[in-house]
């Protein structure tokens, strides 16, 4: 049975949402909408961190972020499934609060840091209690050379696909953040790298408010 939904996220959802006696439900739900953000980085002085700043500064007002730490977070074994540690727990009523997911990772050997996978794989167990399914999401990163997190970036969207979470296809955004691009307090020193970053987060409030916006389509 497990592998008919490996992903954990339920297969009765499709009957149970959105749909009532054969007509479709429209689903409209108004702004602000709450976005939990998740930095594939632990590192003290992570430029992904760094880059997070930078776009909630420069995110429409309608969004309202929770950052979501994974630093505390131990190794995940199936051996927890029958009693996750209260961390968490803690970690997942997070997550499970938010309508939209916003992940900003390294590249790591160019896939995303272990750290941020095991936060996922928490995120997405026990079987049947995956919490990232159907949360809107977009993927961003950052790194020091000139592929900008590419292929970490692809990496991830197979993850979030497994997992059932609708994403931002475009704009994507892969930055080169050398040393000044963006100062301590999120003030992004290049117009058009200031413009392409306000642009995914005017783009990702849109795709949310069409994630959470289900309208019937025409017979
Ligand atoms: C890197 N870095 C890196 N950069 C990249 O563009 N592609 C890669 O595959 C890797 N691989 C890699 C592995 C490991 C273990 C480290 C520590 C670093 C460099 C990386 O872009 C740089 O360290 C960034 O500063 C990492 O982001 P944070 O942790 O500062 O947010």
């Amino acid at each position: 049975m497990e592998a008919a939904d490996a992903s954990g996220a339920g297969l009765d959802t499709a009957r149970g949402r959105g749909q009532a006696g054969g007509m479709a439900t429209v689903n409209e739900l108004q702004p602000p909408y709450r976005v939990g953000y998740i930095v594939g980085s632990i590192s003290s002085g992570s430029i992904n961190r760094r880059l997070s700043t930078a776009l909630l500064k420069l995110a429409p007002e309608e969004l309202v972020f929770t950052d979501i730490g994974i630093a505390d977070l131990p190794l995940y074994s199936r051996d927890y499934d029958g009693d996750f540690p209260e961390v968490v727990r803690d970690f997942k009523a997070a997550i499970a609060a938010q309508q939209a997911l916003l992940f900003i990772t390294p590249e790591y050997n160019r896939s995303i840091p272990g750290a941020l996978k095991n936060a996922i794989d928490w995120a997405s167990r026990p079987h049947g209690e995956n919490v990232i399914a159907r949360k809107a999401t977009a993927v961003i990163g950052a790194s020091t050379g000139p592929i900008g997190t590419a292929v970490a970036q692809q990496q991830l969207r197979s993850v979030l696909s497994f997992l059932q979470a609708p994403q931002m296809n475009a704009p994507e955004a892969y930055i080169q953040l050398k040393p000044g691009l963006i100062e301590d307090d999120g003030t992004v020193t290049n117009e058009a790298t200031e413009a392409l970053l306000r642009r995914f987060m005017v783009s990702f409030f849109e795709y949310i408010e069409r994630v959470l916006t289900v309208v019937p389509a025409p017979r």
